[in-house]
This record gives structure tokens, C-alpha cells and sequence, in this order.
């Protein structure tokens, strides 16, 4: 192929990593009207012909046009039906200049792809033989060369052409023409009638089939809904089209959004490196988060599937109808997509447990988050690679400040603002603060301080809530007092106060929630209230209550802060039994093991004797036979904190070994002496019919196989034979994997033969594969990390495929604190050869793989200085991408 030479094109030069920044933004120069694409596909060469209708956004402007592009060649470039002369563009490494074009124009541009070479898995590329595209944020510059932000919002026409090999071609928006050419070729062609940014652009060609049903809107609108998936996973869809219709109709009812297409197509591809993408009427998931059938997908994956296809759907309104401005602002939609799918699962099934397993997210990743090198506010300031910005603070902290308005002004006045911001902003590209903006002015009357609130985005750093209380028991008093402060982050020495709701309950001796009267209140008080706190100290006094309370605070998690507070030991178990609130339940009784191995840490011997008090005990016993209790939220509650969380409260240096010693002491210990009611438990919680995907079901799994983490340590035999018992002859996923994971956990020979039956089982089920790289992969055995490096050269596993790469050496790097901070170094250096392997050709998953290491000033000094060594080889590295060099840098910085 050839290239157009430009004049002066500059040589192509790998230009220093150039960091881009919030307060340079310019709105555009120039404006794209209509985009009309034509694909002629073929795995090798891939041309690609893009007719772009531009005009100036400001008619007297002069600024030359900018196009991104990526390393494609450049085939064709003509203005208004002519060849460009070559003095009248310039080439340099991310793109194209042209100069001296009418106001407004028609841009012909040619180029040429090979996307079988694609492993970057960004742009066009082929996953077992499907074509398939990944623009967001910036991979549509990889296709064609084009003003690739998300201000700028064009309506798109797009042709695909292709032989019978590819008899399914699909593109965003409506199917407007289709047949055979003279050739014997085939096209189709899509027109999709909303103006949308070219992240939102995709195309899906391939063998697939289609699982289909009609939906009605509310309004009485059809809409086709469509599953396409390789023929061999066609039985696989019908959870994830049930989920579907569940998220539109919910959408309609709480937040009257319908959907705006004919049709609203979902493809399932192998090769994907995040979740899934929300492309305008033609959404690509990872197969991960489509497929599931009772045998080979666990609880978890059914809600999995449930939540991604929501958030996907959701995202039409909040991220498509409209979009951020520029991509500082990528919390505008995910953070509020990510809520709205949490609202949508909370309404599906126990809001009590989705919002405890949220929490837990929250506090295990995205406070280590910020409490790292790479801190940053839900609104970032800076980036070189916005890749490295699909964050847990982005998406989860995020999720939580809109979360935070929905608190302070009830649900049903949050949905006013939810409707103002749609009314004022449908079809614009928009900023976190025109969103906060909407919700408030929608509410003048709740009297919300936008500047307080609105901190929350623009300072990283988890808060800290400190409160102390007296109480004056004979006088009916209770003094509450509230200190808050946020620790430094990188680049942000110091903090300001931010609004924090405080949602709090005063417990009587019983249980039951006191009226709460605020000194100089007249009427009698509601039994829960929220406190805004506002400033740096504040003071509540509330009176009139019957005698002694016990607070029950920062109910739901009603704000993303790290919380202190004086309960005593005894406080925490009279909560986990009787607090009214499911969440603070769960809180305290994982306080009350917190504490516990936080102690066994302290002791030099790792606390020689019991680590499990009577108290603890008494309070699992108390929950083990409570026949009342919803059985998942035992579950939860019983759960140890994960051997990361805990090392991430100690206030000094980690030893990942000890930690892990402690935590399976406790575990033992629990196991030995509350062997009998977990037996009697588990056989309560067992199910004597087959599968069902049901609330009650499978908090009854949960349970049960909560139950049997413990008894995979207990001595009695008992225990053992029903661990085997479980492993060998569950008619599910759910069941066999947890049986599985814990006796992959030690050496046993009869286990080495357990696993291999399994592979030969599911070997060409690259999904159950993945469980079956991960329990190796989460394994305590010595010979765990040699397993792996075994494993890496196994047929089933793939260093190109980012679901094989996560599920062993991400689980390893990740879940396995154990074996991946070894003390000589085996495990980082582990990682170091598979980061320097996969950087080469897809960037982004080296970038997230990365992480675990990034976290060195925590630990000891023998490690940190292994782990410091790692970090330094990697950035000397030539060529090292973009991605990596920028997580790379803020850890050494
Ligand atoms: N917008 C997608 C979502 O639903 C995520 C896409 C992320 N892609 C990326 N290359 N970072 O959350
Ligand atoms: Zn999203």
C-alpha cells in the first residue's frame, strides 16, 4: 500500500508521554455534522473510507483542523471532492493538521487496517473470528482519522461490506439497506439518527447467531432486543435478555427513561479487556458477562451478568443521550451509571446485601486506592494516558457522591433532579459540575451548599470521620462529637471539609431506635436522622432520650468516609445483634474480627494462645443458629476480612506473611471450636431439589458454603467428606466452585486428580477455565507459583486473552498476598516477566496488572526493596508504553 505523502511531514517520532490537563480544555474548533464510513473487511486488510461533512464552530475562526489517528496509513485524503496538495496537511505521531479549509467541507479520508495484527484489543480487531470494535476513550482514532473527542458529536451512516464467511454485519442505530452485491459480496448498512462522540461508534461482523425477543416501552414503543453469540454459546443468553428487559423496564418506572432505537443489540466477544461498552444501540461485552447456564456459571456470575447488561443499558441516557465533555469528566457517566445499576440490583433482590457487597469494595480497593501513589479525585486534574483513569474512584467513589445527593435529598426529590438534568442536557457533552448543578437547582429548597459539596470531585483522599461521644444517661443527654480531616494525597497537600451526611440511630437497651430531639428542637424526632456535617468539628447534643444508648452510626454507609469511633467491644456485638440497620450489623461484626486479628498481629507471637475471644464466639454461635436471619447477610457478616483489608489497616509496616498466618489462625481456630453449629448449619442451608437462580436460593448457598470455608479447616473428618462430598457431586457451579476453590487451597494428591478430571470437563469452555486458573492461581501450596509457570505454557491459557491473563496471573498478583510477596522476590519477579511480555502488545492490561506493585511504601523494607527494584527496571524498559510508564512514574515519584 502506499502512503500520501504530505510535504513537510514530520517523522513519525515516538514523542515524549504528554500530560494532558483539565484546565487547558478548549471546545472545538471545528465541528463534524455527518459521518458516513464504509468498511470493506478482511482480516489482513481492512480499508476503510470515511466522508466527514465539517464546518468551523466559530465562522471567522482560523485554527487549522485537527484529526487524531494512530499508526495507520494514510490512503486518501480529498477536500470538497479533491486530492489535498501536500502543503496543505501535516503528519506527526498522533495524528493529522490541515490547513486552510473552508468553513465549511466534505473530508474524503482513506486508510487501511490490519486487525488481526490488533492485539491491543483498542480500534478494529478480531476475536475468534468475529470482527469487532473497542473505541472508547480514544481507540476510534485507530480506525479513521477524525477529531476524536467527546464534544464533538456527529450522526453516523455506516456500510459494511464482506464476504458470505461474515453473515452477520452490524453497526450502531437502525438497519436501513442490506443484500447481496454483484461480487458475491454482502453488505449492510446502518444509520443511527442521534449525534453521539466516536467512542460510541461500533461494528460486529461475524458468524454469530441471534437470541431474540420483542420488549414494549411504556409508552408502547417496540424495540427488538438481541443477544448475538458464536453458535456453540447459543443456549447461554436467556439470563442475560431477562436481565435486559428487568433494566428497561425498571429505568422506565423509577426514572421515566425509555429506549430510543429499534432495535438494541448486545454481542458477547472472548477478547475484551474491560467488562463491556455501551456503544450507541450495539453493545460488546466480554462474554463473561453474557453467558450462563446453571452448570457453568456461579451466583455471582448470574448477578454479574444482571449488573453489567444494566449498567450497559443505563448508560444509553447517562453517557450517550448525554456525554462528558472531555474526559476529566468520565465520572459524569459512570459514576451515576454505576449508581443507577446499583439502585436496579438493590430493587432485583436484598438492597441490604447489595449495598454491604458495594461497601466492601469500596473499603478493600478503592480506599487502598487512595491511600496510594495513585490517588486521585473523581474529577482528575491531569493525565497521560486516560486509559489509567477507569478507576475504582472514577466509577465506585463516583457512584457514591451521587449517592451522597440521593441521601441528602430522599429519593423522590433525587429523581427531580435526576429529570432536570436530562431536560436541560439531552443531546449536550456536559461536566461533573452542570450535572451537581442540575440536581440542585432542581431542590432549592433542601438548601445543599454547591461549593461543599462539590469538593467531594475535586479532592482525592478518603476522609476521615472521627467521633467521640458523652452520654448523660440521667439527664437524657447524648453529646456527639465530629472531627473530620483527609490525609494528603500526591499533589494535593491539604484539604478542605467536605459535606458529609451522617445517618445515625440511638439504640435503648432492647434495640429499638430513641425519638431523636436535637437540644432547642421542639418536635418530638424521628427515630434514624441524618446529620450534615459541614465543618471541620461540629457538636450534636440530643435530648429526652429514655437512659443509656448505644449509637448506630453512619448508617448504610451514608458516606464514603473511613470512620472512628470509641465503641467498645461489647457496643460492637450488642450491634451485630440487634442493630435495626442490615448494613451496621455487618459492620460491626466485622469489627469485632477485625479487632480480633488486629490483636494477633500486635502479639509477638502472632498471639500464641486464642485470637477468637468468648465474646466472638458467642456472637457466631448467636448468628449460626439464628433460624430468623436472612442467611446471606449471615454470610456476609461471618466472612473474613481479606488478608489485603486487614494489611491495610495496620498502622505500620506490612508483613504479608504474618498477616496471612494470623488470619488463618483465626480461621482454625473458629473452624475447631465452632465445628459442630457450622455442621448443623450447613446441612440446614442445604437444598434438596436442583438449581434454582433465586433470592432465598442462593442466600442459602451462600451460607452454606460460608459454612464451609471454616469446615475446610476443621479437624473432624465429618467436615472434610463434606467438603469432597460437595467437589464431586453438585449439580452447579456455584456449589462446585466453592467446594473446589478450598481444596485447591492445600497439596493433596486426590486433589491434583480432582482438577485434572475438571480440565478435561471444561477445557473448551474458556469461562470455566478461568475458575479453574483462578483457584490455582489463590493457592497457599509451596508449589504454587512453579503450578503457574506451568500453566502459563498449558493450551487452555493465553497471554493475548485479558480473561485467561486476569483469571491467573491477576488472581495470583491480587487475591494470593501470600506466595505474590513472597520474601525472595519470586512472585514480583513473576509479575515483572509477564508485565514486560504483554506491555508489547496490549498496554492497557499491563497498566492494571501493575497495581499490586505500585503499593510498595506499605510494606516491610525487604520487600519494599525487591518491589522497588521491579519498579525501577520497568522504567528504564525500552519501549515501554504509555500506560505502563504512567503507573510506573507515580509510584517512583
Ligand atoms: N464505558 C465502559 C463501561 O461501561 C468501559 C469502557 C472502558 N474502556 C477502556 N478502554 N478503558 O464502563
Ligand atoms: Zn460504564
Amino acid at each position: 500500500m502506499t502512503e500520501v505523502a504530505g510535504s513537510s511531514t514530520a517523522a513519525r517520532q515516538q514523542a515524549e508521554p504528554v500530560v494532558v490537563r483539565r484546565l487547558d480544555y478548549r471546545p472545538p474548533d471545528w465541528l463534524v455534522d455527518e459521518v458516513e464510513l464504509c468498511f470493506w473487511l478482511d482480516p489482513r486488510a481492512t480499508r476503510v473510507q470515511g466522508r466527514l461533512r465539517l464546518r468551523r464552530a466559530d465562522a471567522g475562526g482560523t485554527a487549522p483542523l485537527r484529526l487524531h489517528g494512530g499508526d495507520q496509513p494514510l490512503v486518501r485524503l480529498c477536500c470538497d471532492g479533491a486530492e489535498l496538495a501536500s502543503h496543505a496537511w501535516q503528519r506527526d505521531s498522533d495524528g493529522l493538521t490541515l490547513f486552510g479549509l473552508p468553513a465549511a467541507c466534505t473530508l474524503e479520508i482513506e486508510t487501511e487496517l490490519d486487525p488481526q495484527a490488533n492485539r491491543a484489543l483498542e480500534g478494529l480487531y478480531l476475536s475468534a473470528g468475529i470482527f469487532c470494535t473497542q473505541c472508547e476513550a480514544e481507540g476510534f482514532r485507530r480506525i479513521l482519522f477524525f477529531p476524536d473527542r467527546p464534544d464533538v458529536l456527529a450522526r453516523y451512516t455506516t456500510t459494511l461490506i464482506a464476504d458470505e464467511r461474515l453473515p452477520v454485519l452490524l453497526a450502531n442505530g437502525n438497519l436501513v439497506a442490506s443484500g447481496p452485491l454483484a461480487d458475491g459480496r454482502h453488505f449492510a448498512r446502518w444509520h443511527d439518527p442521534f449525534p453521539k462522540p466516536s467512542y460510541l461508534f461500533a461494528l460486529v461482523a461475524g458468524e454469530l447467531v441471534c437470541r431474540e425477543r420483542p420488549y414494549r416501552t411504556l409508552s408502547g414503543r417496540s424495540v427488538q432486543l438481541q443477544i448475538y453469540v458464536e453458535p456453540r454459546n447459543a443456549a447461554l443468553c436467556d439470563h442475560a435478555l431477562a436481565s435486559l428487559e428487568r433494566a428497561m423496564r425498571w429505568d422506565e418506572q423509577r426514572f421515566g427513561l425509555e429506549y430510543d432505537l429499534e432495535r438494541y443489540m448486545v454481542v458477547a466477544v472472548d477478547d475484551f479487556n474491560m467488562g463491556a461498552m455501551e456503544n450507541k444501540g450495539l453493545n460488546v461485552f466480554n462474554s463473561k458477562y453474557v453467558l450462563a447456564c446453571p452448570a457453568t456459571a456461579t451466583d455471582d456470575d448470574y448477578l454479574d451478568i444482571e449488573g453489567v447488561i444494566a449498567h450497559e443499558y443505563f448508560h444509553n441516557w447517562t453517557g450517550n443521550r448525554i456525554t462528558c465533555r472531555d474526559w476529566f469528566q468520565l465520572s459524569l457517566k459512570e459514576g451515576l451509571t454505576v449508581f443507577r445499576d446499583q439502585e436496579f440490583s438493590a430493587d432485583m433482590h436484598s438492597a441490604a446485601i447489595k449495598r454491604i457487597e458495594e461497601v466492601r469494595l469500596l473499603q478493600t480497593q478503592q480506599f487502598a486506592e487512595d491511600a496510594g501513589p495513585t490517588a486521585h479525585p473523581v474529577r482528575p486534574d491531569s493525565y497521560v494516558e486516560i486509559n489509567n483513569f477507569y478507576t475504582m474512584t472514577v466509577y465506585h467513589k463516583g457512584a457514591e457522591l451521587v449517592r451522597l445527593l440521593q441521601t441528602l435529598l430522599g429519593w423522590e426529590d433525587f429523581v427531580r433532579g435526576m429529570r432536570l438534568y436530562v431536560e436541560r442536557h439531552d443531546g449536550q457533552a456536559v461536566t461533573t459540575d452542570d450535572f451537581v448543578a442540575a440536581v440542585l437547582d432542581a431542590n432549592p429548597q433542601a438548601g445543599i451548599d454547591r461549593e461543599l459539596f462539590s469538593r467531594w470531585y475535586s479532592q482525592a483522599g478518603t476522609p476521615l470521620l472521627r467521633l467521640s461521644w458523652q452520654q448523660d444517661a440521667a439527664a437524657g443527654q447524648w453529646r456527639l462529637h465530629c472531627r473530620q480531616s483527609c490525609p494528603p494525597t500526591p499533589g494535593q497537600e491539604h484539604k478542605q471539609p467536605v459535606l458529609i451526611p451522617l445517618r445515625l440511630a440511638l439504640l435503648d437497651a432492647s434495640g429499638r431506635p430513641c425519638g431523636l430531639r436535637l437540644a432547642g428542637e421542639t418536635e418530638a424526632g424521628a427515630p434514624e436522622r441524618v446529620l450534615r456535617l459541614t465543618a471541620a468539628e461540629q457538636e450534636f447534643t440530643f435530648v429526652d432520650l429514655p437512659g443509656e444508648v448505644t449509637p448506630s452510626l453512619l448508617r448504610g454507609f451514608s458516606a464514603p468516609v473511613r470512620l472512628e469511633a470509641p465503641l467498645t467491644r461489647e457496643q460492637q456485638a450488642f450491634l451485630m445483634a440487634h442493630d435495626s440497620d442490615a448494613f451496621n450489623r455487618w459492620q460491626a461484626a466485622q469489627a469485632l474480627l477485625l479487632q480480633a486479628l488486629l490483636a494477633g498481629l500486635k502479639a509477638p507471637e502472632g498471639g500464641a494462645g486464642e485470637l477468637a475471644d468468648s465474646l466472638l464466639l458467642e456472637a457466631f454461635h448467636h448468628s449460626l443458629t439464628d433460624q430468623t436471619a436472612d442467611p446471606a447477610l449471615l454470610a456476609l457478616a461471618l466472612t473474613l476480612p481479606t488478608e489485603g483489608y486487614i494489611a491495610d489497616q495496620l498502622p505500620g509496616a506490612v508483613d504479608p506473611a504474618r498477616v496471612h498466618q494470623v488470619r488463618e489462625k483465626l480461621r482454625g481456630q473458629l473452624a475447631t471450636r465452632l465445628n459442630d453449629a457450622l455442621l448443623i448449619c450447613y446441612r440446614q442451608q442445604q437444598d434438596a431439589g436442583p438449581y434454582v437462580f433465586s433470592g432465598p436460593a442462593l442466600a442459602r448457598r451462600r451460607l452454606k458454603n460460608l459454612c464451609l470455608t471454616y469446615l475446610a479447616r476443621s479437624p473432624a473428618e465429618e467436615a472434610r467428606d463434606l467438603l469432597w462430598q460437595q467437589a464431586r457431586h453438585s449439580d452447579n457451579m456455584t456449589d462446585t466452585a466453592a467446594a473446589m476453590a478450598l481444596l485447591a487451597e492445600t497439596p493433596d494428591v486426590a486433589v491434583d486428580e480432582l482438577l485434572q478430571t475438571f480440565y478435561q470437563r471444561w477445557r473448551h469452555q474458556p469461562l470455566v477455565i478461568d475458575k479453574w486458573l483462578a483457584w490455582q492461581a489463590r493457592s497457599q501450596r509451596p508449589d504454587c507459583l512453579a503450578r503457574l509457570c506451568r500453566l502459563l505454557e498449558d493450551p487452555a491459557f493465553s497471554l493475548t486473552n485479558p480473561n485467561r491473563v486476569r483469571a491467573l496471573i491477576g488472581t495470583f498478583c491480587q487475591a494470593n498476598p501470600y506466595h505474590f510477596h513472597a520474601a525472595d522476590g519470586s512472585g514480583y519477579r513473576f509479575l515483572e516477566q509477564q508485565l514486560c511480555a504483554i506491555d508489547g502488545f496490549n498496554p492497557q492490561v499491563a497498566a492494571r496488572l501493575v497495581l499490586p506493585l505500585l503499593r510498595w511504601p506499605r510494606f516491610e523494607p525487604g520487600r519494599r526493596v525487591l518491589m522497588l527494584a521491579v519498579l525501577q527496571r520497568l522504567a528504564a524498559r525500552q519501549p515501554l508504553s504509555r500506560d505502563l510508564y504512567e503507573m510506573v512514574q507515580r509510584a517512583l515519584a
